[in-house]
């Protein structure tokens, strides 16, 4: 079975995240345009009305259920068209009312690091926790630089319960490439009495300061002489409301890019993917690989440069993928995996550590994995290495060890990248637990069933 035909994917879950928690403190009327979101965006709309923001607008029948089954939809309408439109009336910087709940962020680190930020500038309480994933997952990347700005923060782990407060600026020498701790910082910059600056090894996801600066904020962006990076913030009196149409996100696209590189006879075109620079290190990869991916008809939507995605199948060879590849490819390892697996050679990958304390760790959980396949792969303290066979896998077998599959690892991208790897072995896409992979693409297995061919 091969892979043949258009296909679209869900929205880029980190735009969603942020064009949601943004526009609320915005001034004015900001509207948002959506395809499909899944259950972590959610989370932050659910959030946000906790936090009082006014946010009404209509929900495609998809996005609706899955907005019922969070808490979230209740006075939303649910409307005909394939899309959803979100209709936020920003009140301020100071307009969000104190929760009379626990703000529950379900599985979304990037809901739960951005709210710290938030809440460290405002005058009230509020305690935030998540699902257990998230619950064992550090904040203390985020609570340290907030608390020398001048918030409190009652823990390290969640639940925590904050206490914002007059916010000091700081210059913040970021030990890791982070987009969630940095975006905590630029956030509560802007409640602080002076500029906020980080400083970031490499230069990890944008997007929040693309759009603060869509929104009237003077972020400067800059490579240090040692190749660092350095983005520097400060106070504004008001956000300018929004208009967006989100793009298609680049991290879903990773799975249809790695099946259809890897399935024989595959041809695919991705439409509307997210291709921000910071993001796209998986593509680099690939085409170091001799994957046969080209983007067309690229384009600048809300400031986000977007592209469509010809993929076609390709035979692969191994590469090494060291720490400046990583962080523009984070989400992107668990997929990556499957793919040096089917690429001829030896492919090495270090300075990936941050994987470990992600949904899950995922360095243990691609070894899993993948050894459950036979496929020959070793575990390292900050990444792995896989030898691979562009013929197919002589070391491994077309089914797990004891037949099981991996639907209740709880990971969304370990198990859509466990469905990839065994459609790539058995041409059949398996997946049972639907509702996991609606973290961040609802619909997953259905993209794939429409464009298998026989
Ligand atoms: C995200 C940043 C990344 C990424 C996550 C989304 C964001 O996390 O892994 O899925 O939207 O800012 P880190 O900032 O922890 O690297």
């Amino acid at each position: 079975m091969a892979l043949v035909g258009e296909v679209t994917i869900p929205n880029d879950k980190s735009i969603t995240h942020r064009s949601i928690l943004f526009a609320v403190l915005a001034t004015g009327i900001s509207r948002v345009k959506l395809h499909s979101v899944g259950r972590d965006n959610l989370a932050s709309l659910r959030v946000a009305r906790l936090l009082g923001a006014k946010i009404s607008g209509n929900l495609s029948q998809e996005v609706y259920a899955l907005a019922q089954s969070e808490g979230v939809s209740t006075d939303m309408n649910c409307w005909a068209k394939p899309h959803s439109e979100l209709i936020i009336n920003g009140d301020g910087l100071h307009s969000l009312k104190a929760p009379q709940e626990i703000l529950d962020c379900g599985n979304s680190g990037t809901t739960s690091r951005l709210l710290c930020g938030i809440l460290a500038g405002q005058k009230f309480k509020a305690s935030i926790t998540g699902d257990e994933s998230l619950r064992s997952r550090p904040f203390k990347r985020v609570t340290d630089p907030l608390s020398q700005m001048g918030a409190h923060f009652s823990a390290d782990m969640l639940p925590i319960r904050i206490t914002g407060g007059e916010l000091k600026g700081i210059n913040y020498f970021s030990p890791k490439s982070s987009a969630q701790v940095k975006s905590a910082i630029l956030l509560a910059g802007l409640y602080a009495d002076s500029e906020v600056t980080v400083i970031e090894p490499s230069l990890s996801r944008d997007h929040t300061e693309l759009m603060l600066l869509a929104m009237g904020v003077p972020i400067t962006t800059s490579q240090q002489a040692d190749g660092s990076w350095k983005i520097c913030s400060r106070q504004v009196a008001q956000l300018s409301a929004i208009e967006i149409e989100v793009p298609g996100d680049f991290s879903a696209a990773s799975f249809l890019m790695v099946a259809g590189s890897v399935v024989a006879g595959s041809d695919i075109l991705i439409k509307n993917v997210g291709f921000n620079p910071t993001r796209i290190g998986l593509y680099d990869i690939l085409l170091r690989m001799g994957a046969d991916i080209t983007p067309t008809n690229k384009r600048l939507v809300g400031g986000e440069v977007v592209v469509d995605l010809k993929v076609k199948y390709a035979k692969l060879t191994a590469t090494t993928v060291t720490a400046a590849d990583v962080v523009r490819a984070i989400d992107e390892m668990p997929i990556l995996a499957v793919a040096a697996a089917f690429a001829e050679g030896l492919t090495e990958v270090s300075g990936a550590m941050e994987l470990r304390v992600k949904e899950s760790d995922r360095i243990k959980m691609i070894v899993a994995l993948l050894q459950d396949y036979g496929i020959k792969i070793e575990e390292r303290e900050d990444g792995f290495s896989v030898i691979g066979n562009s013929k197919g896998i002589p070391s491994g077998r077309s089914s797990t060890k004891d037949g099981s599959d991996w639907s209740e690892c709880g990971d969304h991208r370990i198990l859509m990248s466990s469905a990839v790897l065994g459609l790539a072995l058995n041409r059949k896409l398996e997946l049972l637990h639907q509702e996991v992979v609606e973290t961040s693409f609802p619909g997953f297995k259905e993209k794939f069933q429409d464009l298998a061919t026989n």
